[in-house]
């Protein structure tokens, strides 16, 4: 299909960290889907990139040939063969496929079940309340960094047992791993060492004295019958921080953002508080953070596509969260849209896991947000800054109230 060949322009060889698509990505998703719905691109490696909901919905289901051993974007690791063994084992259960995946989050489930993370929402009410305490004086603040970048890192490391005093630490090495080193390998390396060094720490102090936080009980928990080795441990956490800390931190964020720039949802949401529920999966919808990433084990055949063996795929959740085949008005808010079947958290055997804390969070985050600050705007339009890459999030939202 020689259309579907890179031509040179934004939508056939796309490039995720393109400051222009960054800025205002819908354009090039419509066209991406009307001409083009599965690209190719050379930009990070080369990869084919899918673009429409359905086309996402059949790819998943392509799995282990489609593999989840490299799970990101960009390639896990330079130099190293990007189908090696090695990858599958380092976030598990996130790089690995069937039949290994099913039992690694049988693991997770438990902590993220709607009734266990109900349990944080009074640490998430008090957190997010302490930090509004903290700006509503001035009467302006940057609701992305003083807000919603301060909320996600606190209630994982609140989940895993780590001192609240170490949460910025997490978020600059987290951010430097998976967000600001992804088109840096050195910084990326360094961040993702750090993070290893001081998880592995966490994990001999619980060992020592174990409480009822995430860590010691996945010390407590078994694997096929066996204790969950520690490497096991280490590499789980190194996921729900990478899965968990910029992916909430963006959805907030990007609310915060939307009603600070679409008054009538503002005043909407305020005269009507029980929509908050749809306004939530709303900002997920047209706003979705996360895109998702395979690699093809063996050649694999898709609407006349091949994906060739070692090739890597690209699935744009943002993208199929727009696609007007399945969504009315698809580039359009509807904070009180009743279907609403969108795929922020991902399709298939690899959905979220921490959906439920996710949702709770942006809840609790806009709930508290609201109450105090039922009125605010853009303070500076041109000053809003956006994170590039698979994670995409408003990163600067000055707003005065
Ligand atoms: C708005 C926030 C979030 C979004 C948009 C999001 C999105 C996603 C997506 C798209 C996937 C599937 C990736 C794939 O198919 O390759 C995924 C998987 C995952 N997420 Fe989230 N996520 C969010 C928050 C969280 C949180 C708070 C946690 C936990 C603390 C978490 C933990 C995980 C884990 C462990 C997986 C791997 C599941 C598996 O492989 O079976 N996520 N997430």
């Amino acid at each position: 299909m020689d259309e579907q060949k890179p031509v040179g322009d934004l939508t056939t060889d796309f490039d995720i960290l393109d400051p222009d698509y960054n800025l205002d990505p819908a354009p090039t998703w419509r066209d991406m889907r009307e001409r083009c719905p599965i690209a190719h691109t050379e930009h990070w490696g080369g990869a084919w990139v899918a673009t429409k909901y359905d086309d996402i919905q059949a790819l998943v289901k392509k799995t282990p040939v489609l593999s989840n051993r490299q799970p990101t974007v960009f390639p896990l690791d330079d130099g190293k063969d990007p189908m090696a063994d090695y990858f599958a084992d380092l976030m598990p259960p996130l790089t690995k496929d069937p039949p290994e995946h099913s039992p690694l989050k049988r693991l997770l489930l438990p902590f993220f079940s709607m009734k266990a993370v109900e349990a944080h929402r009074s640490f998430t009410e008090q957190l997010c309340n302490e930090l509004i305490d903290g700006f509503i004086e001035n009467g302006a603040c940057d609701a992305a960094e003083d807000y919603a970048r301060q909320i996600s890192p606190r209630v994982i490391g609140h989940l895993l047992g780590i001192e609240p005093g170490q949460s910025d630490q997490f978020v600059e090495w987290v951010q430097g791993f998976v967000e600001l080193g992804a088109s840096n390998f050195e910084l990326r390396s360094k961040s993702y060492r750090a993070l290893r060094g001081f998880l592995d720490d966490e994990i001999a102090k619980r060992r020592e004295d174990p409480g009822d936080d995430y860590i010691s009980r996945l010390i407590a928990s078994e694997l096929d019958g066996e204790p969950v080795p520690d490497i096991t441990i280490l590499n789980m956490c190194m996921l729900l921080l990478v899965a968990g800390v910029d992916t909430t931190w963006s959805s907030i964020g990007s609310s915060l953002l939307h009603f600070a720039s679409h008054p009538n949802d503002r005043q909407r949401l305020v005269a009507e508080p029980e929509l908050l529920g749809s306004a939530v999966e709303e900002m997920l919808r047209l706003h979705s953070p996360a895109s998702a990433g395979r690699i093809a084990m063996d050649d694999v055949e898709h609407n006349g596509i091949t994906f060739e063996r070692g090739e890597r795929l690209i699935m744009s959740l943002p993208s199929a969260n727009r696609d007007p085949a399945i969504f009315e008005n698809p580039d359009e808010a509807d904070i009180g849209r009743e279907r609403n079947r969108h795929v922020a958290f991902g399709v298939g055997i690899h959905r979220c896991v921490g959906s439920n804390l996710a949702r709770l969070e942006m809840e609790v985050a806009l709930k508290a947000w609201f109450a105090r600050i039922p009125e605010f705007e853009l303070s500076d339009p041109d000053a809003v800054t956006w994170s590039a890459g698979q994670v995409r999030g408003a990163r600067t939202v000055p707003v005065k109230f």
